[in-house]
């Protein structure tokens, strides 16, 4: 009955644990901010729908979201507003940009461990998911000379994805330097996901957007305001891709949603203080993380330099499902490692965007079967 496209890729492992968690777990599983977004921009979307924003919008985005977008991304490099395109969340720029960009038997290199979303629209696509890999002893920067052998003549695009999830790794000038002049001699898009921007604890954010002409730039509204639910995102590239990006995108959305639009607009426009204090908080319970697991028998937590995810390593004799499952029957939901790819088999992703009482309940209720396992 079903095509073949909904059987060749698979339920997200992130939904799965959630869907499996008995009441009351302690959620450590998603990654979505726990604050409320701040005061001016509820009040600018109750006042959006109250005065009849309510209706069908332009299949781009709002004009002037979209002149707001280009203006914010003008600190990184000159972006017009016909190089912006408002989408329903990061997840349908990417889905939009893989069903503009990648044809059938196209490859597209993907980092293995990478967010769940990424192997699984180039499949929808048709195009062939290539994994490079990223590792701890590296800090999560790929090996350029594995990139190089992994490029064949098929190879369309390759995504990047800085801070990452799930590792937290973030890419810094040299590895963005060298995937550029990667894509150059072979001429591949750059596929940059870049939602976690604003939340780097050591060193800074370095952007793909401005570094090369072939970037799809992709961020979203949902962590930086703390609004996962309002579902809006936005991509930057050239205006022709933007053009045909913007043709696929009505045929998948017709068009992102108008007053959550509207309340954007007044958060770009409003004061960004609640940004800044979200990521120092995300600082402080990273610290207090890191160190608790570091203290558990059998797991290594490294540094995260960016996102909300610790990515530890163990070595019990299970595989990262069975210990996830394990953890979740004594109350705690976290994603195995596997749901990121093969390469992230023998870790769990921890999600630290939730209270700090819960983030230490939590951690010990995992240290309690580490300990069992031990
Ligand atoms: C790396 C990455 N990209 C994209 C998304 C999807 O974001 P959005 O809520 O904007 O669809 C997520 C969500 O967790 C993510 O981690």
């Amino acid at each position: 009955m079903f095509a073949s496209r909904a059987t060749h890729v698979e339920l997200s492992g992130i939904r799965k644990m959630f869907e499996a968690a008995p009441p009351g777990a302690i959620n450590l599983g998603l990654g979505e901010p726990d604050f409320q977004p701040p005061a001016h921009i509820l009040d600018a979307l109750e006042h959006a729908v109250r005065t009849g924003m309510n209706k069908y919008g332009p299949t781009g985005g709002l004009p002037e979201l979209r002149a707001a977008v280009a203006e914010r991304l003008s600190k990184y490099a000159p972006v017009k507003p016909d190089q912006v395109l408002i989408t329903t969340g990061a997840t349908e720029g990417l889905a939009s940009a893989m069903q503009t960009l990648v044809d059938r038997g196209d490859e597209v290199l993907t980092p293995d461990p990478g967010f769940v979303l990424f192997a699984p629209h180039i499949t929808l696509a048709n195009g062939t998911p290539v994994f490079y890999r990223v590792r701890k002893e590296d800090e999560f920067q790929p090996r350029i000379e594995e990139l190089n052998e992994l490029v064949t003549s098929k190879t369309k695009a390759i995504i990047v994805n800085s801070p990452a999830n799930p590792t937290g790794g973030v890419l810094d000038r040299n590895a963005i330097k060298e995937i550029v002049a990667l894509a150059e001699d072979n001429d591949l898009l750059i596929i940059s996901d870049e939602v976690y921007e604003p939340f780097v604890y050591e060193g800074r954010h370095e952007t793909f957007l401005g570094r090369y002409d072939k970037v799809v730039y992709v961020n979203s509204f949902s962590k930086i305001f703390s609004m996962t639910g309002w579902r809006l995102g936005y991509v930057a590239a050239p205006p022709e891709i933007i053009k045909n990006l913007a043709k696929i995108s009505y045929y998948l959305i017709a068009c992102p949603p108008t007053p959550t639009q509207v309340a954007v607009l007044a958060g770009l426009r409003g004061p960004q203080d609640f940004v800044t204090k979200m990521v120092n908080e995300f600082g402080k319970r990273r610290e207090i993380v890191v160190d608790a697991l570091n203290r558990i028998k059998g797991l290594d937590c490294p540094w995260p330099k960016g996102a909300f995810y610790v990515f530890p390593s163990f070595d019990f004799d299970l595989t990262s499902e069975a210990l996830a499952m394990k953890i979740l029957a004594a109350g705690v939901i976290c994603t195995p490692g596997s749901a990121f790819g093969p390469g992230g088999e023998g870790h769990l992703r921890l999600s630290y965007a939730n209270s700090r009482e819960n983030l230490v309940k939590g951690i010990g209720l995992l240290a309690g079967v580490a300990e069992s396992l031990a």
